[in-house]
């Protein structure tokens, strides 16, 4: 399978670090996708890392993953609670499909409570902050070399 993993985010994601400190922290995107890529090496991963505030441009990279990727990692942040399109994306693609957010969407408002995105999602991570990247790829990797041997 594929080594190729895909790590998605959704919208006002390019804010992180300034947005809401208090609740997103005050890591920028740029320093989650170097944490992600110095994991990447020790796990033997690729890394094709993205941010889009357009629902269309986070579908393309889905169906782009399709062609090309051993499992997903997305953070679809406030389409997670709104995008049947996004569930549908990813339920044309096989391999594993990690949901992360940053934070612990279930002890705020309840609209948050509720994710299209984990009627496919085979794992969340919510509430661990951006540390939830990096844990949802160690859960990609093990599955990537669990389903190879
Ligand atoms: C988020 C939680 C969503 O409810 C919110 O709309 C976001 C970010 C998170 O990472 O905690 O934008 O996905």
């Amino acid at each position: 399978m594929s080594r190729l993993v895909y790590v998605l985010n959704g919208p006002n994601l390019n804010l992180l670090g300034k947005r809401q400190p208090h609740i997103y922290g005050h890591e920028t995107l740029a320093d989650v996708e170097s944490d992600c890529r110095a994991l990447a090496k020790t796990l033997e991963l690729d890394i094709a890392f993205h941010q889009s505030n357009r629902e269309y441009e986070l579908i393309d990279w889905i169906h782009e993953a399709r062609e090309k990727a051993g499992g997903i990692v997305i953070n679809p942040a406030a389409f997670t609670h709104t995008s049947v399109a996004l569930l549908d994306a990813l339920n044309t693609f096989e391999p594993p499909v990690i949901e992360v957010h940053i934070s612990q969407v279930h002890k705020r408002e309840a609209f948050r409570h509720h994710s299209y995105v984990s009627l496919r999602s085979d794992g969340v991570m919510a509430g661990f902050g951006t540390q939830g990247y990096q844990l949802a790829l160690r859960r990609i990797a093990h599955l990537i070399d669990t389903k190879k041997a």
